[in-house]
């Protein structure tokens, strides 16, 4: 089962709603283009079929009232925590027979993107509520945090330095509710960057008593304190070779389970704890530098991802380290790519003295051209950012 399910034969409004899920909701849309309702829930249901528990189910537009009341009234029935939301134009003598029904709220059909994210917000937060009272120790899978991938081809091109900003700057959105997992898992250099010196690294993570319990798994972590936790890499390369690539997807799904955002920052290239990072990615943060073997690795790695369909609609192009002496232009680097660049983070001081330093820029507040560009990076995974801003962001990437 999907965790949205759209029943409508509008193409328009059905890309609103994947809009708006797009826009910061996690959970997959179903749509069903059929408007002649099935008798049952479950006919509906199985069509979208995922692992997900699905939560809300939109009727329409298309679909004629008196079925969707009839469907709802079954829905109200036999799985109540499931929300339904009508989509009809406002009528006052409509509200009163539908909520009757079963239906939990009702949506005009030419809403925009952001008002149906918003509803379907409310109507989520409500569905899981009708759960959790239904059945106290049931918790949804759905509640999985965002898993954002920091890639690249090659090395040296900024992914630890993106990913622990981005990291610092989402714990202001999700302050103990971020972990940033150094992937690296031979060279990675995440405790080097934060200052830390782990007691407890991945190895530990993914062994023994952390491996059944997210509790014991929590307390393998480093705290920074800028609210964000860290998992190390070994301390030793050989180490690395004790994780494996089913290791990588358990922690990652345990990690997902307890925090609402895990960045994690890999090793160059696809090698098999990436792709098990990516399997199970929400979201890819792809880095390049201004440079022809950079920017044509960039473009195989995209190509792998695209056929193995990973993080498909959710990836981020970054160029890191620009500046106008490569040769190169934001231009040329979208052709080679055949994508836009959501990103542009120009060459600076600053970010290579913060390496040194072992102090994520974005914790000291900088406010140079880096460190506004890794904010505008961070603020696509913020919730709360307008949906508009969003969907126009790559158009504006150029090296300023
Ligand atoms: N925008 C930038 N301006 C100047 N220096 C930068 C910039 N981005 C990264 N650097 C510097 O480049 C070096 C490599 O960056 P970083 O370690 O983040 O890359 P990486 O892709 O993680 O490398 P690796 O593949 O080796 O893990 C660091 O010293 C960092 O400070
Ligand atoms: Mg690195």
């Amino acid at each position: 089962m999907s965790r949205f399910i759209l029943v409508t034969n509008d193409s328009g409004f059905e890309q609103r709603v994947r809009e708006a899920i797009s826009g910061g909701l996690a959970g997959t849309l179903h749509t069903s283009p059929n408007v002649a309702l099935p008798e049952t829930p479950q006919h509906l249901l199985l069509e979208g079929a995922t692992s997900e528990q699905t939560q809300v189910v939109l009727l329409g537009p298309g679909v004629a009232i008196e079925d969707a009341f009839r469907l709802a009234s079954v829905f109200d029935v036999q799985m109540p925590e499931i929300s339904l939301v009508l989509v009809a134009d406002p009528d006052p003598d409509l509200a009163l027979p539908a909520m009757r029904a079963g239906i939990r709220d009702i949506l005009p059909p030419d809403a925009d993107s952001e008002t149906i994210r918003v509803l379907l917000e409310r109507a989520c937060r409500s569905a899981e509520s009708r759960l959790k009272s239904a059945h106290p120790a049931q918790t949804l899978v759905t509640d999985a945090g965002r898993v954002i991938v920091v890639a690249s081809p090659k090395g040296g091109v900024g992914k630890t330095s993106v990913a622990t900003n981005v990291a610092v700057a989402l714990g202001r959105i999700a302050p103990m509710s971020t972990v940033l997992v150094d992937l690296d898992s031979q060279f990675g250099d995440v405790a080097s960057a934060l200052q830390l010196e782990p007691e407890h690294t991945l190895i530990d993570a993914v062994m023994g008593a952390a491996k059944q319990d997210s509790m014991v798994l929590k307390a393998f972590l480093s705290v920074h304190h800028s609210s964000i936790y860290a998992l190390c890499a070994p301390n030793s390369p050989a180490e690395a070779d004790r994780v494996g690539g089913e290791d990588v997807t358990r922690l990652i799904e345990q990690l997902a389970s307890e925090f609402r955002y895990v960045v994690i920052d890999t090793a160059p290239g696809l090698g098999e704890h990436a792709l098990a990072a990516l399997e199970k990615a929400t979201d890819a943060i792809l880095v390049c530098t201004m440079d022809v073997p950079s920017v044509r690795g960039l473009r195989k790695e995209i190509d792998v991802l695209n056929q193995l369909e990973l993080a498909v609609n959710r990836r981020r192009i970054v160029v890191n380290l620009a500046d106008g002496a490569s040769g190169l232009s934001i231009r040329d680097i979208e052709a080679t790519l055949r994508t836009p660049v959501d990103i542009v983070i120009p060459r600076s001081k600053d970010v290579a003295f913060s390496t040194n330093k072992g102090i994520p820029l974005l914790e000291r507040n900088a406010r140079g051209p880096a460190a506004k560009a890794l904010n505008r990076l961070a603020n696509h995974f913020d919730p709360a950012r307008p949906i508009k801003a969003r969907r126009g962001a790559h158009k504006r990437a150029e090296l300023k």
